[in-house]
């Protein structure tokens, strides 16, 4: 096999990871970050867990003519979109640096595919275009209504790629919409590496059980699910690198352009208590909480009706909330700050 595909945010959390999937299938990789939010290390730590070599860029999609060059040199055949900031908070506090991120390279980066005649592309959106969802659990069909500038950057995207489907037929289109992610490599040498303070619950959690966090806050318990608190559909990020191939291959190896919406997670709900009591329980560390107000914004409850990737992917996620937050827990073992060992 003698494929190549073209990375953006491959130095992220979820883009290193599915750089190693690729390459343990034998794809080759041509990666570009703008290091912003990613790691160089991560990278590096791909290439000596598969052995297998990447072709970095240090780039900005935003910058075409550097894009340019890259299409003109590399023989790429389609393209994994992880690039973009992803923090919700930050982009209501700065709308523009999310539409300038997220939309605008997107267009860069789909004039220049165009450019050089590559139609190929999986693009990662997320759970949050569906905002407060309607039931449970959550359809592709459901009605969308994001409520922040993060999550509108996302459906924005979709659209474009939608819109761009109808107009040029050769396109094919995957978007993959993702929910919880968490987990890392379980050889403990790719993971998470936010920077400061996590936001997200699992990165905080892992640090709260190392000691290098005091308590855990839980945001609210008084929602409506079975604990009070909070509940989402966590899904292992090599579940969801898995995904990612199985979405490529399905554009390489399908019998026309086509443009399909995919929601990837396990279908089952798990509150933050049941998060806590797990991570307990996989490393023998006590996990201490308070519970304070709620978090602007947050909503009770989510999770997938992944019955269409299951389906036409033939991809389920396979590990369960205990191996998730084992791999995490290696990981914060391995790696106490991150890449900066
Ligand atoms: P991440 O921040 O770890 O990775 C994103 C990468 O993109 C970073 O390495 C960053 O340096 C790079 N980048 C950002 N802007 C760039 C630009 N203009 N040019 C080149 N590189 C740029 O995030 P992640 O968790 O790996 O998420 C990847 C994608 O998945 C994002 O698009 C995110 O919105 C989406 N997503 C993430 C989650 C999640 O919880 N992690 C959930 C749903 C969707
Ligand atoms: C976050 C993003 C969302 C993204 C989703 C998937 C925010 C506000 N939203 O949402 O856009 O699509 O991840 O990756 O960042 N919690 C605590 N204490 C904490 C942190 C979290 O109690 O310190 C609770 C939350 O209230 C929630 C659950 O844990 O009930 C999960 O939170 P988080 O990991 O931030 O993910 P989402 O809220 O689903």
């Amino acid at each position: 096999m003698n494929i190549t595909i073209l990375v953006t945010g491959a130095a992220g959390y979820i883009g290193s990871h599915t750089c190693f999937e690729l390459l343990d299938r034998g794809y080759n990789v041509v990666a570009v970050d703008n290091l912003v939010n990613g790691n160089r290390e991560a990278l590096q730590r791909v290439k000596e867990v598969t052995g297998n070599d990447i072709h970095f860029f240090k780039a900005d999609l935003r910058d075409a003519s550097t894009l340019e060059r890259i299409f003109e040199e590399q023989p790429i055949d389609a393209v994994i979109h992880f690039a973009g900031y992803k923090a919700v908070g930050e982009s209501v506090e700065d709308p523009l640096l999310y539409y300038s991120n997220n939309v605008s390279a997107s267009v860069t980066l789909l004039s220049v595919m165009k450019e050089y005649d590559i139609y190929n592309i999986v693009f990662s959106s997320s759970c949050t275009v569906y905002g407060k969802p309607e039931s449970v659990p959550v359809k592709e069909t459901d009605s969308m209504a994001p409520t922040n500038p993060y999550g509108r950057s996302k459906l924005m995207v979709e659209e474009i790629l939608r819109d761009s489907y109808k107009a040029l037929p050769s396109l094919s289109v995957s978007i993959l919409r993702y929910f919880n992610p968490i987990g890392a490599h379980p050889s403990g040498r790719i993971g998470e590496d936010p920077d400061g303070i996590p936001n997200n619950l699992l990165p905080y959690v892992s640090r709260v059980a190392a000691g290098q966090l005091e308590e855990l806050k839980i945001f609210g318990d008084n929602y409506d699910t079975h604990d009070g608190t909070g509940v989402r559909d966590y899904i292992h990020v090599m579940d969801l690198a898995r995904a990612h191939i199985s979405a490529l291959e399905e554009l390489l190896n399908g019998s026309g352009s086509n443009c399909k919406t995919y929601n990837l997670g396990t279908g089952k709900g798990y509150s933050v208590l049941d998060v806590v009591k797990a991570f307990e329980q996989v490393s023998n560390r006590e996990v201490p909480y308070k519970i304070t107000d709620r978090r602007p914004g947050d909503i009770d409850k989510t999770f997938a009706d992944p019955t269409k990737a299951n389906k036409q992917l033939g991809w389920t996620a396979q590990k369960e909330l205990k191996e998730m937050c084992q791999d995490m827990w290696y990981w914060q073992q391995q790696n106490p700050n991150g890449y900066s060992n």
